[in-house]
């Protein structure tokens, strides 16, 4: 039985059209307190499929008490998808005193899970951090589906050198073009992007700026400024992960991002392509 945390309804149901598997329907209820109990009182068989994205605080304890739920209602097998795994982009302790986050919540996710299945996280190295069997689902090919099929002389950029292998996958599935990266650095007291270019020439180019994650927007519109006095043509963003928050929206059309292509790793209502086939396939794999 598929289980949904509260961020990732739509998701978990069409991973259970997916498979004709059957969809609990979990209760998020809220005390007073600002306490979460998720329970899932229509929970029924041995196995249970916790399907959470773990976007924020909240989302993380739910997804541990649907995990412990179903194993309270009788399941013996059960198995987490994080389709975000949140926390993943603190791998390592940057400055002495910092936690390796991602370590601290793998650890609490394997307490309750016997299989855990993650979609492009931030770093590959976090699968390590489980301490149970962890599958790693790459959704970067579902990125060129969706974009106009009639770009011209396409150049897949990545706007640092780790998200050139992304770019590399997409540009791959869409059958056309070429790929580069950008050099970046963000200053985490402010939180500002900074981008250096490549040479790349883009004159009359479409630009496809692939990364996993779009969150403040950052990053991608820095990357799209870089490029603007180089007479490139259309300029699109894709990305695994839209988290999208606060005005990461405005600024990427401000910096001329025609259209931003994401999965629904992270429930939005304009996802256009699901990850329900990718993880269907772990899943039965
Ligand atoms: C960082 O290394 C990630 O790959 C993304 O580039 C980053 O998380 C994007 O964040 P933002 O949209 O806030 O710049």
């Amino acid at each position: 039985m598929f289980v949904p945390g509260s961020a990732s309804q739509s998701l978990a149901a069409a991973l259970a059209a997916e498979t004709d598997r059957p969809l609990a329907t979990p209760e998020y209820r809220w005390f007073p307190d600002g306490e979460e109990c998720a329970a899932v009182p229509g929970f029924s068989g041995d196995d249970a499929v916790v399907v959470a994205a773990t976007t924020s605080n909240d989302a993380f304890v739910e997804l541990l008490q649907l995990q412990d739920a179903v194993r309270e209602a009788g399941a013996d097998d059960v198995t987490a998808v994080l389709p975000y795994m949140g926390y993943a982009r603190q791998d390592r302790a940057f400055e002495h005193g910092e936690p390796v986050s991602a370590r601290a919540v793998a650890r609490a996710v394997s307490t309750g899970a016997d299989r855990v299945v993650l979609v492009n996280p931030h770093e590959p190295g976090v699968a390590d951090f489980f301490d149970c069997p962890v599958d790693v689902v790459d959704a970067a090919s579902r990125l060129a589906a969706p974009l106009p099929g009639d770009l011209t002389e396409p150049l897949f950029l990545g706007p640092d050198e780790s998200a050139e292998s992304l770019a590399r996958t997409v540009r791959d599935a869409y059958g056309a073009g070429d790929t580069d990266f950008f050099e970046k650095e963000r200053d985490y007291d402010t939180g500002e992007v900074s981008v250096k270019p490549s040479d790349a020439d883009v004159a009359g180019r479409d630009v496809v700026v692939v990364d996993d994650i779009v969150a403040t927007g950052s990053t991608v519109s820095e990357a799209v400024e870089a490029l603007h006095d180089r007479d490139c043509g259309r300029v699109f963003a894709a990305c695994v992960h839209g988290m999208l928050v606060g005005n990461a929206r405005t600024k990427l059309a401000a910096a001329g991002v025609e259209r931003v292509v994401a999965t629904d790793t992270v429930e939005r209502e304009e996802s256009d392509v699901s990850v329900a086939p990718a993880l269907a396939d772990a899943l039965d794999g």
